[in-house]
């Protein structure tokens, strides 16, 4: 089936990969900012009886999230049949629990909100952490995909004798799943979170490892303190500098500077969110599922 594709400022570099698949036209629109920086859009290609996707990942979220909302429902009103968003970065998901009184599980409301404007969302390794499944939260059909094969490939092209490190309990997931495909051996970290920007880290039997390339693998590199202070504790063991991955590129403020400064060995992050550290690419992962039928209630997980 044919589907229009809206590339949303910032995505552009992804979506000219996804539109080499057949069956993608390019819708056009232009989207773009008021000197006060209300949003504006205009809906150029006509979207009557069309499925329409909209390419938008989800970095830095409330930036763009009015945009999505006046784009999607602009699209309803001009007769589009289905309104999907493809967001390869999934934002609001590590508030998933009430941990302090009062505070607002925005998790669940940003996903009550998105779920409320959109017909169906496909993204890449949200954090999944106390709600297992993205259904979870979300009324609308989900499809979840994993970059851990495509880290796989790059350890294995990249890397010798490498040691997989997991920086917290939340990345075990992936770690183990991920050093078993790599066939190497992994280790798990204790992290305990003092603050936004603090975090304090154990790491148990790391002498073990000081003739390993230790890879540290987490799903998001935010500010960087966890792979930071993972790698301060590895150095203090005697292992030499780690190559740390993360799927999503945050990057919040100067972290990405900031980690290299640190003595980092090499970052490596997929394009799920455009930044100079990206070298593995999403785009056939994601490819290899737009164009999938049949999953119209709960999560189609990968
Ligand atoms: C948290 O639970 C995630 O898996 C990451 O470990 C975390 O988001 C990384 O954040 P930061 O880079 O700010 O330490």
């Amino acid at each position: 089936m044919d589907r229009l594709l809206f590339c949303f400022p910032g995505n552009e570099a992804l979506g000219e990969n996804l539109l080499n698949r057949p069956g993608y036209r390019i819708g056009k629109a232009i989207l773009r900012r008021f000197p006060d920086r209300e949003s504006y859009v205009r809906i150029l290609t006509d979207v009557k009886g069309e499925n329409v996707d909209i390419l938008c990942t989800l970095h830095q979220p409330d930036d763009k999230l009015m945009m999505i909302y006046f784009f999607s429902q602009l699209a309803k009103q001009l007769g589009a049949k289905s309104v999907r968003l493809i967001a390869p970065y999934l934002a609001y998901m590590r508030q998933d629990k009430e941990f302090h009184p009062g505070e607002a599980v925005t998790s669940d409301l940003f996903a009550q909100l998105l779920g409320s404007w959109i017909d169906e969302l496909i993204t890449i390794d949200p954090h999944l952490h106390r709600h297992p499944r993205l259904s979870d939260i979300y009324d609308i059909p989900t499809t979840v995909l994993h970059a851990g094969p495509l880290i796989v490939d790059h350890i294995r092209k990249h890397l010798s004798k490498p040691v997989l490190i997991g920086p917290d309990e939340e990345s075990k997931q992936w770690v183990a799943a991920i050093a078993s495909q790599v066939g190497c051996d992994f280790l798990v970290l204790k992290k305990e979170r003092l603050g936004d920007r603090t975090v304090r880290i154990d790491v148990p039997d790391a002498p073990k490892f000081r003739d390993h390339s230790p890879v540290l693998v987490d799903d998001i590199i935010s500010t960087g303190h966890t792979m930071m202070e993972t790698a301060g504790h590895l150095n203090e063991h005697g292992i030499p500098p780690p190559v740390c991955i993360g799927v999503h590129a945050v990057f919040a403020g100067n972290a990405w500077k900031e980690m290299l400064a640190a003595g980092i060995r090499h970052i490596v992050t997929t394009n799920t969110i455009a930044h100079p550290s990206n070298a593995i690419d999403v785009s056939e992962l994601l490819t290899s599922r737009l164009f999938s039928q049949g999953f119209r209630s709960g999560d189609h997980v990968e």
